[in-house]
């Protein structure tokens, strides 16, 4: 059926959230990296997800192909969501707008102008829909929910939520100790179990209904799922979306690390 792909942001809400959304005012640029804008989903906006993902922010690859967790940590997310049989109905969105640059302050975090943003995409994408579960991934996203559920409008939606550890906590926090990273990734996989033992019993409207197989205590074959071409813009070569690591920030220092990020074409690809 050729090269489907993701309209965008045609229907309301989300043309005059993608219109108007907060910038320096509400995210320092000494915090985030503003300069490559913000990038504000992946997955189904016409009301047919069943589970809403909450990840943290961006990074390289979301900023080039203007989709959310496309590289590796999107790729494990979705080995979960097929465990629970979904391979189409959800959607996805970032605690924040922007590539996190260093970390961010408790000040930022808590700016109501940031949440109150945050919270009408939460309430676009659940008040009146479909969803039956919700799925952090990490600490700012368990808190964006936990702001959220605080609102009156928060409340008067029930549904099933699992905050989970980060899909890749286990690499950042090894930093390239190897034993560590094993002893991580199977405390992550025993964290995501027990969300899968949550979760599943309430999506009730499977894409692909699949008895429920849990995770060993390292990456197992099909732990990873690729991301389907029809989340991406139209007309992305498929190695943008079939692989990652084709887009690295390079630069001497900081700023210069700041200003580029740089694409190669994998091996193979041209001949
Ligand atoms: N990790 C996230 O939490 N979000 C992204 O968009 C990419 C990596």
């Amino acid at each position: 059926m050729g090269h489907p792909f993701d309209p965008g942001y045609v229907p309301e809400p989300f043309q005059s959230l993608c219109e108007d959304y907060p910038e320096a005012a509400v995210y320092p640029p000494g915090q985030f990296r503003l300069e490559w804008g913000p990038i504000f989903h992946r997955g189904r906006l016409d009301g047919s997800a069943r589970i809403l993902v909450i990840g943290q922010d961006p990074a390289q690859h979301e900023t080039i192909v203007r989709r959310i967790l496309v590289g590796e940590a999107g790729q494990r997310v979705q080995g979960f969501l097929a465990k629970l049989g979904i391979t189409r109905s959800y959607v996805f969105i970032n605690a924040y707008l922007y590539s996190v640059y260093g970390s961010v302050k408790a000040k930022t975090r808590k700016n109501p102008a940031l949440i109150e943003y945050r919270n009408r995409w939460l309430e676009a994408l659940l008040v009146g829909r479909q969803i039956e579960a919700v799925l952090a991934l990490g600490q700012a996203a368990d808190e964006a929910w936990q702001f959220w559920s605080a609102t009156a409008v928060g409340q008067s939606v029930e549904v099933a939520y699992a905050a989970v550890t980060h899909p890749t906590q286990p690499e950042s926090s090894s930093k390239g100790d190897k034993a560590k990273l094993l002893a991580a990734t199977t405390k992550l996989l025993q964290n995501w179990n027990a969300a899968l033992q949550t979760l599943s019993p309430h999506i009730q409207h499977p894409d692909a209904p699949t008895p429920l197989v849990f995770y060993g205590e390292s990456w197992a074959d099909g732990d990873r799922v690729g991301i389907p071409e029809f989340d991406f813009p139209a007309g992305l070569p498929a190695w943008m979306h079939e692989q990652d690591g084709w887009a690295k920030r390079a630069g001497a220092n900081n700023l210069a690390k700041r200003r580029n990020i740089t694409l190669t074409v994998p091996k193979g690809i041209v001949t």
